[in-house]
């Protein structure tokens, strides 16, 4: 439910427009509504989603992710529309992946024992709960489960808990893993396709896809996603995954949350093959977010 508005004085407050993008989202995904505009607003005195040229919406999105409001609209309220709005729009006609990573100022995702759990603070934590809840599938790499056995729910935010998609090619982890026991959302466990006639761990579901000696075919990860309506994509780590990734150019867009946290030594985030010159590295269009101490750079890797 949408919490109804009283008036039009107040500007509409983070969490009204929390309610607007799940709402959005919902819309875009069950009624097949086409991502050329909607609006948003009361229709007799129901908080529902309008055409965009209703004069009742309050605000009006458009599919590209740009948005304007015809009331007050806060900072926060605007601030969550710019960084979520294309992710909630996400569908077949318009699939989106965004990875993210969290690292020091050094570009370590992780100790090199693999502890992770409080490089970044709670206010990254929360923004991660929300990408989960807007997006429709989450993948991270196995070690990425071997080392925080994550749950890859929505604990911290209202919404939907998304498919989760563990990329597993050998099949090494095993089913004891909490991740695999729990029946809280789907989990799909993404392996070499000679290694798919075996089922589990736990309550898995096993799909294999062609592997060669440049590890999964990602394209293909993707497209079997996609073809199962998984059209928000999210990729939460770690390094390697999301690098991957990032090479096999499948991102539309690279989250960093930097924190000012030293490390020294770990895991590193982004590695890519080597350069000859700083020319040939990547200077994505991005917007900077402040979330609590930790600064996020939300990088746009297509238009
Ligand atoms: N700070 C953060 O944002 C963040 C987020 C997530 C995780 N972490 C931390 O990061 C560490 C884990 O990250 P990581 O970079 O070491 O590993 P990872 O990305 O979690 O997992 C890498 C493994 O996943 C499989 N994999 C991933 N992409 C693949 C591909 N394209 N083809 C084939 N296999 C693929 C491979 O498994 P095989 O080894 O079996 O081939 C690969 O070694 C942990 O310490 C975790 O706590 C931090």
């Amino acid at each position: 439910m949408i919490a109804q508005r009283q008036d039009t004085e107040n500007p509409l407050g983070p969490e009204q427009v929390w309610l607007l993008l799940l709402e959005l989202r919902h819309a875009v995904r069950t009624l097949s509504m086409v991502p050329g505009g909607f609006g948003w607003g009361l229709d007799a005195g129901q908080p529902a989603i309008l055409s965009a040229a209703d004069p009742a919406a309050w605000v009006t999105a458009r599919a590209d992710g740009s948005w304007t409001a015809r009331v007050p609209m806060s900072e926060t309220g605007a601030e969550l529309l710019d960084l979520y709005l294309s992710v909630a729009l996400a569908c077949r006609s318009r699939p989106l992946t965004v990875a993210h990573l969290g690292q020091s100022l050094d570009g370590r995702i992780a100790a090199t024992n693999g502890a992770s759990r409080h490089i970044n603070g709670p206010e990254n934590l929360t923004h991660l709960h929300r990408m989960r809840a807007l997006c429709d599938a989450i993948i991270v790499g196995a070690s990425t489960v071997e080392c925080d056995d994550p749950q890859l729910t929505t604990r911290r935010v209202t919404g939907p808990h998304p498919v989760r998609v563990v990329l597993d090619p050998r099949r090494r982890l095993a089913a004891r893993y909490g991740l695999f026991q729990d029946r809280t959302a789907p989990i799909l466990l993404v392996c070499d396709a000679a290694l798919a006639d075996r089922p589990g761990p736990g309550h898995a579901e096993v799909i294999g896809v062609p592997c060669t000696d440049r590890g999964l075919h990602l394209p293909e990860i993707v497209r079997r996603l996609h073809e199962r309506g998984l059209c928000g994509i999210f990729i939460e780590g770690g390094g390697l995954t999301v690098s991957a990734f990032l090479q096999a150019a499948l991102l539309d867009r690279l989250q960093i949350a930097v924190a000012p946290l030293i490390i020294g030594s770990g895991r590193p985030g982004i590695t890519l093959p080597v350069i000859e010159d700083l020319s040939q590295g990547l200077r994505p269009h991005h917007r900077r977010y402040a979330m609590g101490e930790d600064v996020l750079f939300d990088c746009r890797l297509h238009p």
